[in-house]
Protein backbone atom coordinates (compact mmCIF):
# COMPACT_ATOMS: atom_id res chain seq x y z
CA UNK A 1 0.00 0.00 0.00
CA UNK A 2 1.31 3.07 -0.90
CA UNK A 3 2.09 5.45 1.33
CA UNK A 4 0.88 9.34 2.19
CA UNK A 5 3.38 11.84 1.51
CA UNK A 6 2.75 13.15 4.83
CA UNK A 7 3.52 9.64 6.50
CA UNK A 8 6.66 9.65 4.85
CA UNK A 9 9.63 10.81 6.93
CA UNK A 10 11.46 13.73 4.98
CA UNK A 11 14.61 12.29 4.83
CA UNK A 12 12.87 9.54 2.36
CA UNK A 13 11.36 11.78 0.17
CA UNK A 14 14.56 13.28 -1.29
CA UNK A 15 17.00 11.92 0.29
CA UNK A 16 19.77 12.68 2.34
CA UNK A 17 20.78 15.27 -0.62
CA UNK A 18 17.09 16.94 0.49
CA UNK A 19 17.43 16.73 3.98
CA UNK A 20 20.90 18.52 3.76
CA UNK A 21 20.20 21.14 1.56
CA UNK A 22 17.29 22.41 3.26
CA UNK A 23 19.59 22.73 6.25
CA UNK A 24 22.90 23.69 4.72
CA UNK A 25 22.95 25.09 1.05
CA UNK A 26 25.17 23.10 -0.25
CA UNK A 27 24.10 22.56 -3.86
CA UNK A 28 23.29 25.98 -3.93
CA UNK A 29 27.10 26.63 -3.30
CA UNK A 30 28.58 24.12 -5.47
CA UNK A 31 26.32 26.21 -8.18
CA UNK A 32 27.45 29.64 -7.49
CA UNK A 33 30.91 29.16 -6.92
CA UNK A 34 31.48 26.09 -8.79
CA UNK A 35 29.57 24.37 -11.35
CA UNK A 36 28.12 27.85 -12.22
CA UNK A 37 31.05 30.09 -12.16
CA UNK A 38 32.54 30.68 -15.62
CA UNK A 39 36.50 31.45 -15.66
CA UNK A 40 38.45 32.22 -18.84
CA UNK A 41 38.83 29.32 -21.02
CA UNK A 42 42.58 30.25 -22.04
CA UNK A 43 44.07 29.78 -17.94
CA UNK A 44 47.70 28.68 -18.67
CA UNK A 45 50.34 26.97 -16.23
CA UNK A 46 50.43 30.16 -14.42
CA UNK A 47 46.77 29.88 -13.13
CA UNK A 48 48.09 26.83 -11.35
CA UNK A 49 49.87 29.06 -8.55
CA UNK A 50 46.86 30.67 -6.57
CA UNK A 51 45.49 26.71 -5.78
CA UNK A 52 48.96 25.46 -5.30
CA UNK A 53 49.08 28.51 -2.20
CA UNK A 54 46.16 27.26 -0.97
CA UNK A 55 47.00 23.75 -0.95
CA UNK A 56 50.76 24.81 1.03
CA UNK A 57 48.62 26.44 3.48
CA UNK A 58 46.94 23.90 4.11
CA UNK A 59 49.96 21.62 4.21
CA UNK A 60 51.56 23.82 6.36
CA UNK A 61 48.74 23.55 9.40
CA UNK A 62 48.16 20.06 9.41
CA UNK A 63 52.39 19.12 9.66
CA UNK A 64 52.12 22.12 12.00
CA UNK A 65 49.42 20.63 14.08
CA UNK A 66 51.85 17.36 14.85
CA UNK A 67 54.75 19.19 14.91
CA UNK A 68 53.10 21.03 17.79
CA UNK A 69 52.57 18.01 19.97
CA UNK A 70 55.63 17.44 20.39
CA UNK A 71 57.91 20.65 20.10
CA UNK A 72 58.57 22.69 23.35
CA UNK A 73 58.56 26.27 23.37
CA UNK A 74 61.59 27.36 25.40
CA UNK A 75 65.17 28.02 25.43
CA UNK A 76 66.19 24.51 27.62
CA UNK A 77 64.10 22.31 25.50
CA UNK A 78 63.30 23.94 21.76
CA UNK A 79 65.82 22.30 20.37
CA UNK A 80 66.54 18.91 21.66
CA UNK A 81 62.72 18.49 21.52
CA UNK A 82 63.61 18.98 17.41
CA UNK A 83 66.08 16.59 17.82
CA UNK A 84 63.72 14.40 19.74
CA UNK A 85 61.12 14.96 16.64
CA UNK A 86 63.69 13.85 13.67
CA UNK A 87 64.92 10.63 15.71
CA UNK A 88 62.41 9.06 18.13
CA UNK A 89 58.72 10.44 17.06
CA UNK A 90 57.42 7.95 14.44
CA UNK A 91 57.20 9.75 11.24
CA UNK A 92 58.92 13.10 13.04
CA UNK A 93 61.29 13.42 10.41
CA UNK A 94 58.78 13.37 7.47
CA UNK A 95 56.62 15.75 9.21
CA UNK A 96 59.86 18.14 9.93
CA UNK A 97 61.10 18.03 6.65
CA UNK A 98 56.95 18.49 5.12
CA UNK A 99 57.06 21.78 6.89
CA UNK A 100 60.60 22.78 6.46
CA UNK A 101 60.17 22.33 2.76
CA UNK A 102 56.71 23.31 2.69
CA UNK A 103 57.84 26.89 3.50
CA UNK A 104 60.15 27.35 1.29
CA UNK A 105 57.60 25.84 -2.00
CA UNK A 106 55.07 28.42 0.02
CA UNK A 107 57.45 31.08 -1.32
CA UNK A 108 58.53 29.80 -4.43
CA UNK A 109 54.87 29.35 -5.30
CA UNK A 110 53.96 32.59 -4.00
CA UNK A 111 56.45 34.51 -5.96
CA UNK A 112 55.35 32.81 -9.15
CA UNK A 113 52.00 33.71 -8.26
CA UNK A 114 52.94 37.57 -8.34
CA UNK A 115 54.91 37.13 -11.23
CA UNK A 116 51.68 35.88 -13.18
CA UNK A 117 50.13 39.04 -11.59
CA UNK A 118 52.55 41.54 -12.67
CA UNK A 119 53.12 40.08 -16.66
CA UNK A 120 49.44 40.13 -16.86
CA UNK A 121 48.24 43.02 -15.52
CA UNK A 122 46.04 41.56 -12.96
CA UNK A 123 46.72 43.93 -10.32
CA UNK A 124 45.23 46.53 -12.41
CA UNK A 125 41.32 47.83 -12.21
CA UNK A 126 38.81 46.19 -11.31
CA UNK A 127 41.65 44.35 -8.90
CA UNK A 128 42.99 46.81 -7.03
CA UNK A 129 41.74 45.22 -4.12
CA UNK A 130 42.34 41.78 -4.75
CA UNK A 131 46.30 42.70 -4.84
CA UNK A 132 46.23 44.92 -1.84
CA UNK A 133 44.88 41.65 0.20
CA UNK A 134 47.87 39.01 -1.63
CA UNK A 135 50.37 41.89 -0.33
CA UNK A 136 49.09 41.68 2.95
CA UNK A 137 49.12 37.70 2.67
CA UNK A 138 52.55 38.23 1.39
CA UNK A 139 53.69 40.37 4.39
CA UNK A 140 52.06 38.14 6.63
CA UNK A 141 53.71 35.41 5.72
CA UNK A 142 57.03 36.75 6.24
CA UNK A 143 56.04 37.11 9.93
CA UNK A 144 55.15 33.61 9.85
CA UNK A 145 58.80 32.55 8.14
CA UNK A 146 60.16 34.48 10.17
CA UNK A 147 58.86 33.86 13.58
CA UNK A 148 58.70 29.31 12.58
CA UNK A 149 62.36 30.14 11.65
CA UNK A 150 63.60 31.16 15.73
CA UNK A 151 61.12 27.91 16.53
CA UNK A 152 63.75 25.11 16.54
CA UNK A 153 66.44 27.68 18.67
CA UNK A 154 69.60 26.85 16.87
CA UNK A 155 72.45 29.36 16.27
CA UNK A 156 71.00 30.89 12.50
CA UNK A 157 67.40 30.99 14.51
CA UNK A 158 68.85 32.78 17.11
CA UNK A 159 71.56 35.56 15.72
CA UNK A 160 68.51 35.68 12.43
CA UNK A 161 66.26 37.06 15.29
CA UNK A 162 69.15 39.25 16.50
CA UNK A 163 69.07 41.23 13.52
CA UNK A 164 65.95 41.11 12.28
CA UNK A 165 64.32 42.14 15.86
CA UNK A 166 67.44 45.11 15.90
CA UNK A 167 65.71 46.41 12.31
CA UNK A 168 63.14 47.98 14.69
CA UNK A 169 65.46 49.68 16.72
CA UNK A 170 66.33 52.10 13.66
CA UNK A 171 62.99 53.51 13.86
CA UNK A 172 62.89 57.16 15.47
CA UNK A 173 61.94 58.09 19.15
CA UNK A 174 60.05 54.78 19.84
CA UNK A 175 62.91 52.16 18.43
CA UNK A 176 64.82 51.00 21.03
CA UNK A 177 61.98 50.64 23.62
CA UNK A 178 59.95 48.95 20.89
CA UNK A 179 62.74 46.39 20.40
CA UNK A 180 62.66 45.63 24.23
CA UNK A 181 59.04 45.48 23.92
CA UNK A 182 58.87 42.81 21.35
CA UNK A 183 61.85 40.49 22.51
CA UNK A 184 60.16 41.20 25.98
CA UNK A 185 63.63 41.08 27.66
CA UNK A 186 66.74 42.80 27.22
CA UNK A 187 68.18 40.16 24.39
CA UNK A 188 66.21 37.33 22.42
CA UNK A 189 65.44 35.14 25.46
CA UNK A 190 62.61 32.51 26.45
CA UNK A 191 60.12 34.89 26.20
CA UNK A 192 61.13 35.85 22.90
CA UNK A 193 60.51 32.29 22.09
CA UNK A 194 57.60 32.12 23.74
CA UNK A 195 55.75 34.70 22.20
CA UNK A 196 57.10 33.49 18.88
CA UNK A 197 55.63 30.56 19.03
CA UNK A 198 52.36 31.71 20.03
CA UNK A 199 52.15 33.94 17.16
CA UNK A 200 53.57 31.34 14.56
CA UNK A 201 50.96 28.83 15.52
CA UNK A 202 47.80 30.68 16.17
CA UNK A 203 47.85 34.22 15.57
CA UNK A 204 49.43 34.52 12.16
CA UNK A 205 48.16 31.69 10.66
CA UNK A 206 44.59 32.55 11.75
CA UNK A 207 44.94 35.81 10.06
CA UNK A 208 46.49 34.17 6.83
CA UNK A 209 43.55 32.28 6.46
CA UNK A 210 40.90 35.30 7.14
CA UNK A 211 43.08 37.32 4.42
CA UNK A 212 42.69 34.37 1.95
CA UNK A 213 38.93 34.41 2.55
CA UNK A 214 39.18 38.01 1.72
CA UNK A 215 41.23 37.47 -1.29
CA UNK A 216 38.82 34.83 -2.65
CA UNK A 217 35.61 36.68 -2.05
CA UNK A 218 37.34 40.01 -3.89
CA UNK A 219 38.31 37.39 -6.75
CA UNK A 220 34.65 36.11 -6.99
CA UNK A 221 33.64 39.54 -6.86
CA UNK A 222 36.07 40.39 -10.28
CA UNK A 223 36.13 37.55 -11.82
CA UNK A 224 39.37 36.37 -12.67
CA UNK A 225 41.85 38.23 -15.45
CA UNK A 226 43.32 35.75 -18.02
CA UNK A 227 46.80 36.31 -20.34
CA UNK A 228 45.03 38.50 -22.84
CA UNK A 229 44.19 40.71 -20.10
CA UNK A 230 40.86 41.63 -21.34
CA UNK A 231 37.48 40.95 -19.10
CA UNK A 232 35.56 38.23 -20.40
CA UNK A 233 32.50 39.55 -18.93
CA UNK A 234 31.89 41.83 -21.51
CA UNK A 235 30.92 39.33 -23.72
CA UNK A 236 28.24 37.65 -22.39
CA UNK A 237 26.06 35.15 -24.31
CA UNK A 238 22.70 34.19 -24.83
CA UNK A 239 22.58 31.93 -21.76
CA UNK A 240 23.61 34.62 -19.58
CA UNK A 241 27.15 33.35 -19.21
CA UNK A 242 30.85 34.47 -20.81
CA UNK A 243 31.26 33.61 -24.13
CA UNK A 244 35.11 32.89 -23.47
CA UNK A 245 34.35 31.22 -19.92
CA UNK A 246 33.97 27.46 -18.88
CA UNK A 247 32.35 26.35 -15.73
CA UNK A 248 35.19 26.04 -12.73
CA UNK A 249 34.46 23.06 -12.01
CA UNK A 250 35.29 19.90 -13.56
CA UNK A 251 37.41 22.16 -16.09
CA UNK A 252 39.59 24.27 -13.82
CA UNK A 253 39.72 21.57 -10.48
CA UNK A 254 40.61 18.62 -12.95
CA UNK A 255 43.12 20.88 -14.75
CA UNK A 256 44.49 22.18 -10.98
CA UNK A 257 44.96 18.61 -10.33
CA UNK A 258 47.64 18.11 -12.56
CA UNK A 259 49.15 21.16 -11.32
CA UNK A 260 48.84 19.47 -7.92
CA UNK A 261 50.47 16.08 -9.04
CA UNK A 262 53.65 18.27 -10.64
CA UNK A 263 54.23 20.10 -7.51
CA UNK A 264 53.83 16.39 -5.27
CA UNK A 265 56.71 15.31 -7.34
CA UNK A 266 59.24 18.00 -6.64
CA UNK A 267 57.77 18.49 -3.38
CA UNK A 268 58.58 15.40 -2.32
CA UNK A 269 61.43 14.56 -4.08
CA UNK A 270 63.35 17.63 -2.11
CA UNK A 271 62.10 16.16 0.87
CA UNK A 272 63.22 12.69 0.43
CA UNK A 273 66.35 13.22 -1.89
CA UNK A 274 67.83 16.86 -0.63
CA UNK A 275 65.93 18.31 2.71
CA UNK A 276 68.55 20.68 3.38
CA UNK A 277 68.32 21.88 -0.23
CA UNK A 278 72.39 22.57 0.37
CA UNK A 279 71.79 24.51 3.06
CA UNK A 280 69.03 26.60 1.09
CA UNK A 281 66.13 25.20 2.80
CA UNK A 282 67.79 24.40 6.22
CA UNK A 283 70.73 26.27 6.79
CA UNK A 284 73.86 24.09 8.66
CA UNK A 285 74.19 26.55 11.71
CA UNK A 286 70.66 25.61 12.82
CA UNK A 287 72.18 22.01 13.10
CA UNK A 288 73.55 23.79 16.31
CA UNK A 289 71.92 24.82 19.33
CA UNK A 290 71.76 28.75 19.61
CA UNK A 291 74.85 30.21 21.59
CA UNK A 292 74.80 33.83 22.84
CA UNK A 293 78.75 33.99 23.08
CA UNK A 294 78.82 32.17 19.30
CA UNK A 295 78.09 34.27 16.21
CA UNK A 296 77.84 32.40 13.13
CA UNK A 297 80.70 33.26 10.49
CA UNK A 298 78.07 34.86 7.85
CA UNK A 299 74.46 35.84 9.32
CA UNK A 300 72.16 34.72 6.77
CA UNK A 301 68.20 34.73 6.31
CA UNK A 302 66.67 31.69 4.02
CA UNK A 303 67.01 32.70 0.66
CA UNK A 304 63.38 33.75 0.01
CA UNK A 305 64.29 37.27 2.40
CA UNK A 306 67.93 37.58 0.74
CA UNK A 307 66.72 40.09 -2.00
CA UNK A 308 65.17 42.57 0.57
CA UNK A 309 68.69 41.58 2.73
CA UNK A 310 70.66 42.60 0.11
CA UNK A 311 69.21 45.80 -0.47
CA UNK A 312 69.53 46.70 3.54
CA UNK A 313 73.32 45.68 3.20
CA UNK A 314 73.75 47.82 0.55
CA UNK A 315 73.17 50.98 2.20
CA UNK A 316 76.22 51.39 4.93
CA UNK A 317 73.79 53.33 7.25
CA UNK A 318 71.38 50.96 8.73
CA UNK A 319 68.88 53.16 9.43
CA UNK A 320 68.73 54.17 5.56
CA UNK A 321 68.62 50.53 4.67
CA UNK A 322 65.87 49.20 6.76
CA UNK A 323 64.73 52.59 4.78
CA UNK A 324 65.16 51.12 1.48
CA UNK A 325 63.91 47.78 2.22
CA UNK A 326 60.76 49.04 4.16
CA UNK A 327 59.99 50.80 0.68
CA UNK A 328 61.03 47.78 -1.79
CA UNK A 329 58.07 46.17 -0.24
CA UNK A 330 55.55 48.99 0.00
CA UNK A 331 56.02 50.00 -3.49
CA UNK A 332 54.03 46.89 -4.52
CA UNK A 333 50.97 48.20 -3.06
CA UNK A 334 50.96 50.81 -5.52
CA UNK A 335 51.63 48.92 -8.49
CA UNK A 336 47.93 49.49 -9.68
CA UNK A 337 48.06 53.10 -10.17
CA UNK A 338 51.84 52.80 -11.04
CA UNK A 339 50.63 51.52 -14.57
CA UNK A 340 49.52 53.26 -17.45
CA UNK A 341 49.44 51.18 -20.44
CA UNK A 342 46.20 50.70 -22.26
CA UNK A 343 46.36 47.15 -22.21
CA UNK A 344 47.11 44.61 -18.90
CA UNK A 345 48.81 41.44 -20.64
CA UNK A 346 52.53 41.63 -21.39
CA UNK A 347 51.78 40.20 -24.63
CA UNK A 348 50.33 43.73 -25.88
CA UNK A 349 52.58 45.44 -24.04
CA UNK A 350 55.40 47.74 -25.63
CA UNK A 351 59.44 46.78 -25.39
CA UNK A 352 59.84 49.00 -22.53
CA UNK A 353 57.75 47.43 -20.46
CA UNK A 354 58.98 43.99 -21.48
CA UNK A 355 62.42 44.99 -20.71
CA UNK A 356 61.99 46.63 -17.62
CA UNK A 357 60.07 43.42 -16.46
CA UNK A 358 63.15 41.49 -17.37
CA UNK A 359 65.57 43.54 -15.92
CA UNK A 360 63.22 43.54 -12.26
CA UNK A 361 63.39 39.52 -12.60
CA UNK A 362 66.59 39.61 -13.72
CA UNK A 363 67.51 41.86 -10.03
CA UNK A 364 65.55 40.42 -7.84
CA UNK A 365 67.13 36.82 -8.83
CA UNK A 366 70.45 38.70 -8.71
CA UNK A 367 69.35 40.16 -5.26
CA UNK A 368 68.49 36.94 -3.59
CA UNK A 369 72.14 35.80 -4.48
CA UNK A 370 74.09 38.54 -3.32
CA UNK A 371 71.97 38.78 -0.07
CA UNK A 372 73.74 35.01 0.55
CA UNK A 373 77.35 36.56 -0.01
CA UNK A 374 79.23 37.86 2.46
CA UNK A 375 79.41 41.73 2.16
CA UNK A 376 82.44 41.94 -0.16
CA UNK A 377 83.15 45.19 -2.06
CA UNK A 378 82.60 44.01 -5.50
CA UNK A 379 79.36 42.15 -4.26
CA UNK A 380 78.29 45.25 -2.20
CA UNK A 381 79.11 47.39 -6.16
CA UNK A 382 76.49 44.80 -7.88
CA UNK A 383 73.70 45.13 -4.71
CA UNK A 384 73.31 48.40 -5.48
CA UNK A 385 73.10 48.17 -9.36
CA UNK A 386 70.27 45.38 -8.83
CA UNK A 387 68.61 48.03 -6.22
CA UNK A 388 68.50 50.87 -8.62
CA UNK A 389 67.01 48.18 -11.75
CA UNK A 390 64.84 47.06 -8.81
CA UNK A 391 63.48 50.36 -8.02
CA UNK A 392 63.39 51.51 -11.55
CA UNK A 393 60.54 48.91 -12.62
CA UNK A 394 58.34 50.55 -10.26
CA UNK A 395 59.26 53.96 -10.49
CA UNK A 396 59.83 54.43 -13.82
CA UNK A 397 56.44 52.70 -14.94
CA UNK A 398 54.06 55.83 -14.71
CA UNK A 399 56.58 56.79 -17.68
CA UNK A 400 57.37 53.96 -19.40
CA UNK A 401 53.68 52.67 -19.80
CA UNK A 402 52.49 55.91 -21.35
CA UNK A 403 55.05 56.54 -23.91
CA UNK A 404 55.66 53.30 -25.55
CA UNK A 405 53.48 51.63 -28.30
CA UNK A 406 51.20 48.85 -27.72
CA UNK A 407 49.63 46.05 -29.50
CA UNK A 408 45.79 46.47 -29.74
CA UNK A 409 44.21 43.80 -27.38
CA UNK A 410 42.08 41.53 -29.22
CA UNK A 411 38.34 41.31 -28.84
CA UNK A 412 37.90 38.21 -27.63
CA UNK A 413 40.94 35.78 -25.77
CA UNK A 414 42.80 33.81 -27.63
CA UNK A 415 42.58 30.24 -26.98
CA UNK A 416 44.34 26.90 -29.11
CA UNK A 417 42.88 23.95 -28.26
C1 LIG B 1 48.37 32.11 0.84
C2 LIG B 1 48.51 32.90 -0.18
C3 LIG B 1 47.62 32.99 -1.38
C4 LIG B 1 46.62 32.17 -1.78
C5 LIG B 1 46.13 30.89 -1.11
C6 LIG B 1 46.09 32.71 -3.01
C7 LIG B 1 45.06 32.13 -3.73
C8 LIG B 1 44.63 32.57 -4.97
C9 LIG B 1 43.77 31.83 -5.85
C10 LIG B 1 43.18 30.44 -5.56
C11 LIG B 1 43.60 32.58 -6.96
C12 LIG B 1 42.79 32.18 -8.20
C13 LIG B 1 43.62 31.22 -9.03
C14 LIG B 1 44.78 31.89 -9.70
O1 LIG B 1 44.55 32.96 -10.29
O2 LIG B 1 45.92 31.38 -9.59
C15 LIG B 1 44.31 33.82 -6.79
C16 LIG B 1 44.36 34.88 -7.68
C17 LIG B 1 45.09 36.04 -7.52
N1 LIG B 1 46.00 36.30 -6.51
FE1 LIG B 1 46.38 35.10 -4.93
N2 LIG B 1 46.76 33.87 -3.32
C18 LIG B 1 47.71 34.08 -2.36
C19 LIG B 1 48.62 35.11 -2.31
C20 LIG B 1 48.69 36.16 -3.22
C21 LIG B 1 49.68 37.20 -3.21
C22 LIG B 1 50.83 37.28 -2.21
C23 LIG B 1 49.37 38.05 -4.23
C24 LIG B 1 50.04 39.31 -4.67
C25 LIG B 1 50.62 40.15 -3.93
C26 LIG B 1 48.19 37.53 -4.90
C27 LIG B 1 47.56 38.12 -5.99
C28 LIG B 1 46.56 37.53 -6.74
C29 LIG B 1 45.96 38.11 -7.92
C30 LIG B 1 46.26 39.51 -8.52
C31 LIG B 1 45.04 37.17 -8.41
C32 LIG B 1 44.17 37.31 -9.67
C33 LIG B 1 44.98 36.79 -10.81
C34 LIG B 1 44.27 36.77 -12.13
O3 LIG B 1 43.04 36.68 -12.14
O4 LIG B 1 44.98 36.86 -13.15
N3 LIG B 1 47.81 36.38 -4.26
N4 LIG B 1 44.95 33.79 -5.57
Amino acid sequence: MAATPDSVPAAKKGGFRVWLNKRLPVDEFVESQLTGYYAPKNFNIWYFFGALSLMVFVLQIVSGIFLTMHYKPSEAEAFNSVEYIMREVEWGWLIRYMHSTGASFFFIVIYLHMFRAMMYGSYRGPRELLWIFGMVIYLALMAEAFMGYVLPWGNMSYWGAQVIVNLFGTIPVIGPGLVEWIRGDYGIADSTLNRFFALHVIAVPFAIALLIALHLVALRQTGSNNPDGIEIKAKIGADGKPIDGIPFHPYYTVKDLVGVGVFLLFFCGVIFFVPTFGGLFLEKPNFEPANALSTPAHIAPVWYFTAYYAMLRAVPDQQMGALLMLCSLVVFFFLPWLDRSPVKSIRYKGILSKIFLTLFVISFIGLSYLGLMPAEPIYVVFTRIFTVLYFAFFLLMPWYTSVEKCKPAPERVTYHA
